[in-house]
This record gives structure tokens, C-alpha cells and sequence, in this order.
């Protein structure tokens, strides 16, 4: 319902308001889209900030969306405008996509705060893209929206459904054992991305779409709607229509984005078994709304129980979780066993509580009650250790129950080349109880945390019908993907931290139980190794962006970050250019 209020002074009337030359010259070029003078005379004018791009498949449909975005801007009385920033695809890009988040980030921010625009709508989609845009509007702080493209319908593969990125990495396991064929294996890639949208499993889109919802940012149901679900066009048109209304009542981002509202995220997090990027982006977004977050605060997660069955963690798919009631379902229970703050505000004006008070649930196998969950203690596991001493983290709904308490011998890796070329090694001195350790792969080493951690195991064990060992990194692990993997090893090997000290057959116990990680050799022995280490190491020039992101990033447990980009800036109107 479009509101009373109406807002005397908008942020966009500093451009178009007045009538004078500079008034003039904002208008004038604008009027050569077909603009009409009525639009420039105190209507919000509403950017959509549109990651859309062929070199994103996940978000190539994003055209289409802004048009339903627009029609709901107009519905309302605002003046809708379109505009691209960097759109940092998961698939293609590389190093990878984690590399350009921040420069995302920073083309978004400067975007908003640079044009005549009071109230933001972000188009995201691809892992990357929502905590980026959400990075770049949270440092300007004026009314923003979250809509979401959307998860691709379930695959179809041989009959069964097949879960995007999931079965890469079980498709490629079984064909290196030898239990497929190469043409089985290449005959899966269209059988699994069939429709326009997001990886379907609680991978790291689907995660941070989740996230999204359950910090406010979003309408309810923004997180599940399939792509091509005519139900994605309504709400993007039902969110084109409300940030209308944000603008009058002044409803800026950081009215939702409080401490309680990331917390919410946190325990969503360990509802849905989502992504250990979510624990980087959301201290990454919450640092530019100047809200605490730490890495302890994970601990908010454990205990609460994992609900929604979808793959990699269990069954599912996101089409079907929609169709079981979508997060607004999750979070509801999330409310009944008190672990839900109902008091937080959303974007649509009203509490998280009053949004799910009676949210349905229509399938109890997607949605487990309370008292079946899929996982009684969910969350991701924080640790710490001489070998993490500003932490670690490990998934455990995405892990082997016997493996959580493990002591083993360390297999090293001195980084991913290394690993690649050692691995294929038949007579590699491995077995199934050593914990394989890869270094150098961290924001610093990479460059960009590639998410490499969930490492492939040797053929030799694979053959052996063994699906998981203890995987230790400082890298991140798509969230599609499973195993005992302990990642975002703080801080990275590339700065000396203590996994840059590690050494075959070093002795590793990892006791997840507990928040342990523990390399078993003395102070100063690690202490002396790292000597040796920094006293050789070459620094290798680079120049461009490579060189501001080595010189900027900060550490995993920070969020990655750049150190100067941390905090909320606003976004007063800059003065005129002419
Ligand atoms: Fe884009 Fe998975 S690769 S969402
Ligand atoms: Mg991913």
C-alpha cells in the first residue's frame, strides 16, 4: 500500500530542481531518453543497480527483471533508472570472482553517490554479486532493496535431479575413480545448468540470497523464487513499487542492518546449511554499515538445528524448497524455538516476526520440524588453534562425523600448483588418516582466495571407495561443495601465519567438537621455521588492481575486505561537475 508521507526534499531535486544552468544541464541530457519534464518535478528517481552480463550466465536474465522492477517504480510515482556495475561471475572469472568483490563493491558505492538517485534496488544473483552490491550500498546508507534473480530450476540428469556445482565435484570423483565414463562425465554439464538463474543447491548464491532475506534487505520469498518462476517478475515489481515508499519514510539501509539483524542472518545460516562464505561476506557487509561482527559470533549459529534438506548438506533443491514455503517457512521456526530476533525491521516496513508469523510449510522433508531437523547442531564450527590463531572455520552438516575429532599426519602442499602436480603422484606417501594441508591460497596468496580448499583427494584413495579426509587451508570452499575441510586458516600462509610453518609429517589434531586445531610441534620450532620463511621469501612485483588488492586486502577473519573501504561514507551530494 503506497504511503501517506511523501518526502519534501529528495536527493535527486540537488541534480534536477533547480532552474539554473546547472539544472538545465541535468535535465537536458537526461531528456534525450524521452524523459518528460513531470518526471524531474519531485518524483524519488530510483537507481537499479544491474549486475546483468552474458560473462554472468547466473545473472544474464537480469534485463528482463529490471523491467518488472520498472514497471513497479512507475506503478508507485517514482522515476526508475537503470545502471551496470561490475558484475564479478562465479564461473568465468579468474582468478576468481572473490578477487573483484571489493572492486564491485567500490563501483557500486561510487555510483550510487555519484548520480541523482534517492533510493537504490540491487539486481544480484551470482555468489559475489549480493555482498558486493550490499557492500558498496551499505557505505552509502540511503533506502535500499534486495531482489534476487533467482535459483535455476532443479537439473535433470539421467532421470534423477542433479544439483548445480554438487555434481561437478561427484561427477569428476567417480569418473577419476574410474566408476564413469569420460562421455557420462561431459554428458552431465547440460543436464544441470537447464533454465536461467543461480546454482541451484544452498550453494553460495542461494546462501547469500538467504542471507539477504533474513537480514531485512528483501520482500519475504525474494530468496527461493525460481528464475523463471512468473512469481520472480511479481516481486521484483511488488520491490520497484516499495522502494517508492521507502524514500518517504526515509527507510534507509541502516535501519535494517543492525547487529540483531546480522545475527538472525547467522543463526539462518545454520538453519539452511549455507555456504562458510557467508561468514566472509557478512563481516564484510556488516563492517560497512559500521556494525560489530566477529568471528565468534559464529558461535550464535551453533546449536541451532538445520532445517532445510538441500544439497550439498542433504537432499533438495532450491525449486523445491520454494515450493516447500521458502525461507519465510524456516524462519518461523526459526521463531518457535526462540532463536529468531522478531523485532528487526525489513525492507517491506514491517518485523521479521510479523512477515512469517503464518508462513506455511507444505513439505516437512524439505523443511524439517523442530524435532526432526537434518541436523541437530548446525552452524559453522569456529576454530582456533596455534595453527589458526585468529581462526578457522569448518562446516559440519557438510562433514564426516568420524573425521570432526581426527588426529593425522600432514601431507603438504606449498601451494595449488604444487598440490595439482603432487596429487597425481601414484607413489605420494598418503593414506586415508593423513590430513592433506594447502598453503598459500589465502586472500594474499592467491591472489583472492580461490576456492580451492575442499581439494580433491588422491586417485589412489578414491579407488579405495574412501570419500573424505581432513583437508586443511587458508583458502575457501565453494559452497556446493562437502568434506571435513577446514578453511579461511587465519591469518594466511602468504603472511606468515602458522600453516606457512607446517611440514610433512608434522602431527595435526583437529577436534571440531571442541574449536581446536592444534599442529603438534613446539612454539618454537613453528616460531623458527616462519624465520626461515620470511628471511627467503621473494616478493613478486605486480601492478593494477593486483597490486591495490595485495596491498589492501585484509584477512579472512575481517571479512577480505580493503582496509581503507571498511565503513559507512553516506552519501551527501557531491558538488556539481560544471
Ligand atoms: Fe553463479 Fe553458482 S556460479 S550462482
Ligand atoms: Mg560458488
Amino acid at each position: 500500500m503506497a504511503s501517506d508521507k511523501k518526502k519534501t526534499v529528495l536527493r535527486s531535486a540537488n541534480w534536477f530542481g533547480t532552474r539554473d544552468k546547472n539544472g538545465f544541464m541535468y535535465r537536458s541530457w537526461m531528456k534525450n531518453q524521452g524523459i518528460p519534464e513531470h518526471h524531474f518535478e519531485g518524483k524519488p528517481v530510483i537507481g537499479i543497480c544491474n549486475t546483468w552480463s552474458e560473462l554472468t550466465p547466473c545473472n544474464a536474465h537480469f534485463r528482463k527483471i529490471a523491467e518488472h522492477v520498472k514497471k513497479g517504480v512507475i506503478e508507485a510515482g517514482g522515476v526508475p533508472v537503470e545502471f551496470p556495475v561490475f558484475s564479478n561471475g562465479e564461473s568465468n572469472l579468474r582468478p576468481t570472482a572473490m578477487f573483484t568483490r571489493n572492486l564491485a563493491a567500490m563501483d557500486t558505492e561510487e555510483a550510487i553517490r555519484g548520480n541523482p538517485i534517492d533510493a537504490v534496488v540491487l539486481l544480484v544473483g551470482c555468489d559475489k554479486t549480493t555482498p558486493a552490491l550490499l557492500m558498496g550500498a551499505a557505505s552509502c546508507n540511503l533506502p535500499t532493496i534486495v531482489v534476487t534473480g533467482g535459483p535455476m530450476l532443479n537439473g535433470k540428469h539421467q532421470g534423477k535431479d542433479v544439483g548445480s556445482g554438487t555434481l561437478v565435484w561427484q561427477a569428476h570423483e567417480e569418473y577419476k575413480a574410474g566408476n564413469i565414463s569420460l562421455h557420462e562425465f561431459l554428458s552431465a554439464e547440460a543436464s544441470m545448468s537447464r533454465s536461467a538463474g543461480t546454482c541451484n543447491t544452498m550453494g553460495t548464491a542461494s546462501t547469500m540470497a538467504c542471507m539477504a532475506e533474513s537480514l531485512g534487505t528483501s520482500l519475504p520469498h525474494n530468496a527461493a523464487i525460481p528464475a523463471v518462476d512468473s512469481r520472480r517478475y511479481v516481486l521484483a515489481h511488488l520491490s520497484g513499487m516499495r522502494i517508492v515508499d521507502m524514500v518517504h519514510e526515509d527507510l534507509t539501509l541502516s535501519k535494517v542492518l543492525t547487529r540483531e539483524a546480522f545475527l538472525n542472518a547467522i543463526r539462518t545460516n545454520a538453519a539452511i546449511g549455507g555456504s562458510t562464505n557467508a561468514v566472509i561476506h557478512l563481516k564484510a557487509i556488516a563492517g560497512r554499515m559500521g556494525v560489530d561482527l566477529d568471528l565468534d559470533d559464529w558461535k550464535e549459529g551453533r546449536g541451532v538445528p538445520t532445517l532445510v534438506n538441500l544439497q550439498p548438506s542433504g537432499q533438495y533443491l532450491m525449486e523445491d524448497f520454494y515450493y516447500a514455503g521458502g525461507l519465510p517457512a524456516v524462519l518461523k521456526r526459526l521463531g518457535e524455538c526462540g532463536v529468531l530476533n522478531k523485532d528487526c525491521l525489513t525492507v517491506n516496513g514491517k518485523s521479521i516476526g510479523e512477515n512469517v508469523a503464518d508462513a506455511p510449510c507444505y513439505n516437512d522433508d524439505v523443511i524439517r520440524p523442530l524435532d526432526n531437523p537434518l541436523v541437530a547442531n548446525g552452524g559453522i564450527c569456529v576454530l582456533r588453534g596455534n595453527l589458526a590463531p585468529r581462526g578457522a572455520v569448518l562446516k559440519p552438516s557438510a562433514a564426516t562425523p568420524a573425521l570432526m575429532n581426527h588426529r593425522g599426519r600432514a601431507v603438504v602442499f606449498e601451494d595449488f600448483e604444487h598440490y595439482k602436480s603432487r596429487v597425481v603422484d601414484p607413489d605420494l606417501d598418503i593414506d586415508e588418516t593423513c590430513v592433506m594441508v594447502l598453503k598459500n591460497c589465502g586472500p594474499k596468496g592467491y591472489p583472492g582466495m580461490a576456492e580451492v580448499g575442499n581439494m580433491g583427494l588422491p586417485a589412489k584413495i578414491l579407488k579405495k571407495g574412501i570419500k573424505d579426509m581432513v583437508r586443511i587451508s587458508d583458502a575457501r570452499m565453494s559452497g556446493t561443495a562437502f568434506g571435513t575441510v577446514v578453511l579461511h586458516t587465519a591469518p594466511e600462509a602468504m603472511e606468515f601465519g602458522p600453516l606457512a610453518a607446517v611440514q610433512d609429517g608434522d602431527m595435526i589434531h583437529l577436534d571440531a567438537h571442541n574449536g581446536v586445531l592444534h599442529l603438534e610441534v613446539p612454539d618454537e620450532e613453528i616460531a623458527a621455521r616462519l624465520e626461515k620463511l620470511k628471511a627467503n621469501r621473494v616478493i613478486a612485483s605486480t601492478s593494477g588492481y593486483e597490486a591495490m588488492y595485495r596491498n589492501h586486502v585484509m584477512q579472512a577473519d575481517e571479512g577480505c575486505d580493503f582496509d581503507f573501504l571498511v565503513g559507512c561514507r553516506g552519501a551527501e551530494v557531491p558538488p556539481h561537475s560544471h
